[in-house]
Order: C-alpha cells, then structure tokens, then sequence
C-alpha cells in the first residue's frame, strides 16, 4: 500500500482525534513498518491502549490481553512485535519459545506486574498450604510460573469458578480481586494490608459469602485513580450518559458506572448500543479508538489519565524494534515452562 493510500485510510477513520500534520508523518512511519514487517516475516499484535495512529495503521491484530494471548498462540511468523506492555509480550514469548518476541520500548513495564515478586507468591503460598493460586496475566513470568493458572479481566470470573475451591488466592490487582470476590460471592482477606494495619476485609458485605480469596495489595497506576465523584460529576452534566468502567477500578466506581468489562468488552458494548454519550474509564487512547470506529456517537473523556507504560510504545521505536531486533524478550527455559502451563491452562478455559 503506498503511503498516500495509507494516509487516506487513516484520515478517514482519524481526522476527528489526530491533527492532519500528525496523520501525514505518522502514515509515513506506518508505512515503512508494514513493508518491514513484510520483509522479516514478522507479526504486530496491538493492545486496546495503543495511541489511535498506531493502533489504526500497523497491527495485525488488535484487541483484550486474553485475545492477543490467543492471537500469539496461533501465529507462524517468525517474529511478534508486541505493541503492549512488558508483560504481554512475555506472555506471548511463553507461548512461543522458539520465535524472536520484540518489545519495542524498555520502558513499557505495569504497576500491577511490579507490585509482586516470585518470592511474595511462595511466601503467601507457605502461609495458605493447599490453596489454588490465580495471577492476573498483568505479571511476570516468575510469577506466573509460582501459581496455578492465569486469568485476564475476561476470564477472571469463570477462572475462579474452575477451581471448584471454597478458598483461592488471586493475585495481584486488590480492585479486580474485590470485584471478582463480589461476582463469585466470596469474602476476601488481604493479609498483606492486615499487617500494615489498613482493611482486612471488604466493607460490608450484601451478600451471603461461599468461599473465601485471598488478595495482594497491588493496584494499576491509571484505574485507581477515578472515583465516585468523576462519576457524579460527569452524571450532573451529562444526566443520561452511559458510564463504563474496567475491572481494575475500584468495586465502588464498578457499582456506580452501567457496565464493566475487558478493554474488549467496552468496545464491543459502545458498538452495540446506542446513548447520548458515553464515559470509558480506562486508559484514555482507548476513548478515542473507540471514537474513531463509532463516528456516530458522543464519547466524553477523563484524559488527565493515560498510561505511562502503555504510552511508551510509538510508531517511531515500532520501526526501530523492527530495523534492530529490539528489544527482545527472554524468559529462562525452567520459568517458561511453568508459567507456560499456567497461561496454557487459562487459554483453554477461555
Ligand atoms: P484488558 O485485558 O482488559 O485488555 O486489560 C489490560 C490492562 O492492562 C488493563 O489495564
Ligand atoms: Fe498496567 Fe494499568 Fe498500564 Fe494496564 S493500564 S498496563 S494495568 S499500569
């Protein structure tokens, strides 16, 4: 596709989220990485969060954690460049030991993924003898490889549910664990925060509990921050927006927005109904891929909140990773084995 072309295609979709000067030079960079992409054999997966130019011009796939996870499990191409983060593309190296994975900045890393160690998951391990442990695929390999299966935001739920066990750890996010606890009508502890002296429990509980989880006090730098009054605020404005929210937001945000779900799931919700404007709260790049592809409706913005990993990945250091094999992911044979077979085990549950 010559770069005009490309241009074109990318003005169509983007001309109401990404200033024309923009568009022109970064069709140009696109350009250059399909045709290298190409040459190399390579294949480019594109999370949610990608910034619109990007996200509209170079991926071969785009979409959820759990959907690239499954995108990096089926290709044959010689190389997967990740547009994601760290931990996505460590992933999609379990899955795929004898390709070359490119992560295209060294910078893209995850404070949920930072705020647990290996050693952490023994630990808790040895205090819970015989308990199943979960990790949020937002973690590295050697804490994939200490528990028993992965899970995304998609999943989470019916990964739980597949242990058939009264009590589970699940690790690291506490917003998603609080919500997956409340989903699956479990009372949660966080030994961790006991020990600092914060909650112990959730707050009150309105539900009859059935079992017990077990959570980490870990939380995702962007999701956190929104809050209640974000909400009531957008709702005096705007009193019949549609308010959706990810997982990792606190269960209070989750319980006053209309729908939560996988960056996936937002997407196809926003696509498949119809409101006078609606509200994303999650990384901001995602509202306006989502504006790019629903021209028809009135996305509002809370953009003082983007992700600073997912924000390191551009189109220029996309060209780069490509030129110079940049920079690639390697996970030691003995961890990849055991956190192989825990993504493997959530990939078949779906
Ligand atoms: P999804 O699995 O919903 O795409 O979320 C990934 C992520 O990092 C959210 O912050
Ligand atoms: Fe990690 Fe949060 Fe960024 Fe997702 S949005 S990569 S969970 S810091």
């Amino acid at each position: 596709m010559s770069v005009e072309t490309l241009y074109q295609e990318m003005k169509q979709k983007l001309e109401r989220v990404v200033p024309d000067f923009e568009l022109r030079y970064k069709a140009e960079l696109a350009e250059q990485i399909n045709q290298l992409k190409k040459e190399k054999n390579a294949v480019i997966l594109g999370h949610n969060y990608m910034e619109p130019a990007l996200y509209y011009s170079i991926p071969d796939f785009r979409g959820d954690s759990l959907d690239l996870s499954r995108k990096a499990a089926q290709t044959d191409k010689d190389i997967i460049v990740f547009c994601g983060v760290r931990f996505m593309a460590e992933t999609a190296k379990l899955l795929n030991p004898n390709k070359t994975v490119l992560l295209p900045s060294e910078k893209a890393g995850c404070s949920l993924a930072a705020s647990i160690t290996a050693q952490d998951v023994r630990q808790l391990r040895e205090r819970f003898p015989g308990v199943p442990a979960v990790a949020y695929v937002n973690t590295y390999a050697d804490v994939k490889a200490e528990v028993d299966i992965c899970c995304t935001s998609s999943n989470a739920r019916a990964v739980v549910e597949s242990l058939h066990s009264d009590t589970v750890i699940f690790l690291p996010d506490e917003y998603l664990a609080r919500n997956v606890a409340k989903e699956t009508g479990r009372h949660i502890i966080f030994p961790t925060l006991e020990k600092e002296g914060e909650t112990k429990t959730s707050t009150t509980l309105d539900y009859q509990p059935v079992g017990e989880m077990v959570g980490w006090h870990g939380r995702c730098e962007v999701h956190e921050k929104f809050t209640i009054k974000d909400i009531q605020a957008v709702r005096q404005q705007f009193p019949e927006v549609v308010i959706l929210s990810h997982p990792e937001c606190s269960p209070e945000v989750v319980a006053a927005s209309d729908f939560s779900g996988s960056t996936n799931a937002m997407i196809r919700y926003v696509k498949e109904t119809n409101a006078p404007q609606y509200l994303v709260l999650t990384e901001c790049a995602m509202g306006d891929n989502i504006a790019a592809a629903n021209p028809d409706k009135d996305m509002l913005r809370l953009c003082a909140v983007r992700c600073p990993h997912m924000n390191q990945i551009t189109l220029e250091d996309t060209l780069k990773s490509l030129q110079l094999n940049q920079y690639e992911i390697d996970v030691p044979e003995d961890v990849r084995l055991r956190a192989a077979r825990s993504v493997e085990r959530m990939i078949a549950i779906g």
